[in-house]
């Protein structure tokens, strides 16, 4: 049974004062929330900021972000080991703003993907084609790539208790969110193409959707065979957006 997971990640948003306004309100309306599993993906400087915020709530705490290094003469970048002192339990990789904007290669997601899992932390694996190559018919071609750079650097047992987020480049913060059908369809060769090496492992990865999600039409998207959850970038930054989401997986 994969209990769904609905993870707001904040992205450049937010500041002292709105944090711990958006966190009450998220607080207020927590108890509504039966069955979904809630994270939240603060800037890193903000996450001892959020940690002590959610206290014992039951929130999990995750970053959006990490180096591919685990220490060292590289400026400006965070290991997944200091994450993981302030309380997270994910981090995302390989956002699509990450290997879009700042040209992440797959490569260097595969070799992120890897501190997270040496630090005991759990991925959130980005996976997603951009509007040119799904008019290309390539989705499933650059999906299987993504997926094939972490399979090849560690392996299928990297994907134990990991999170995979499919997340349409065209879909992200456009407000055209992927159709329930798309969204399953891609879903499920994601699942099917980890089954081809362990049916245990595929059977149990939570796989989640992102891309102009929100309480509209998130219950369409999660009644998805395959769809455990979602991963929610603008409306993660309004309360009840947020909750909404969630609700809908009650
Ligand atoms: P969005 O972002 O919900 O604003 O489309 C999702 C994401 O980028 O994770």
């Amino acid at each position: 049974m994969r209990q769904p997971l609905v993870a707001g990640n904040w992205k450049l948003n937010g500041s002292l004062g709105a944090i711990s306004e958006l966190l009450s309100g998220i607080g207020e309306q927590l108890s509504a929330v039966k069955v979904a599993e809630l994270a939240i993906c603060p800037p890193f400087i903000y996450l001892g900021h959020v940690q002590r915020l959610i206290g014992k709530s039951g929130i999990s705490l995750g970053a959006q972000d990490c180096s591919d290094q685990d220490s060292g003469a590289y400026t400006g970048e965070v290991a997944a080991t200091m994450i993981k002192e302030f309380g997270c339990k994910y981090i995302i990789v390989g956002h699509s703003e990450r290997r879009h904007i700042y040209a992440e290669s797959n490569d260097r997601v595969a070799k992120k993907y890897e501190q997270v899992k040496n630090s005991q932390l759990v991925p959130i694996l980005c996976v997603g084609e951009t509007l040119r190559d799904r008019e290309d018919g390539r989705t499933e071609v650059i999906i299987a790539q993504q997926l094939d750079a972490v399979l090849g650097r560690i392996g299928i047992d990297g994907f134990v208790d990991a999170v995979i987020a499919y997340e349409p480049v065209w879909a992200i913060g456009t407000g055209e969110t992927a159709t329930p059908e798309h969204a399953q369809k891609v879903h499920e060769y994601i699942r099917n193409k980890l089954a081809a090496i362990s049916k245990d492992i595929a059977a149990n990865i939570r796989i989640l959707y992102g891309g102009s999600m929100k309480p509209e039409n998130a219950k369409q998207l999660l009644e998805q065979n395959d769809i455990d959850g979602g991963l929610i970038g603008g409306a993660a930054l309004k309360a009840k957006d947020f909750i909404g989401i969630a609700l809908a997986a009650n």
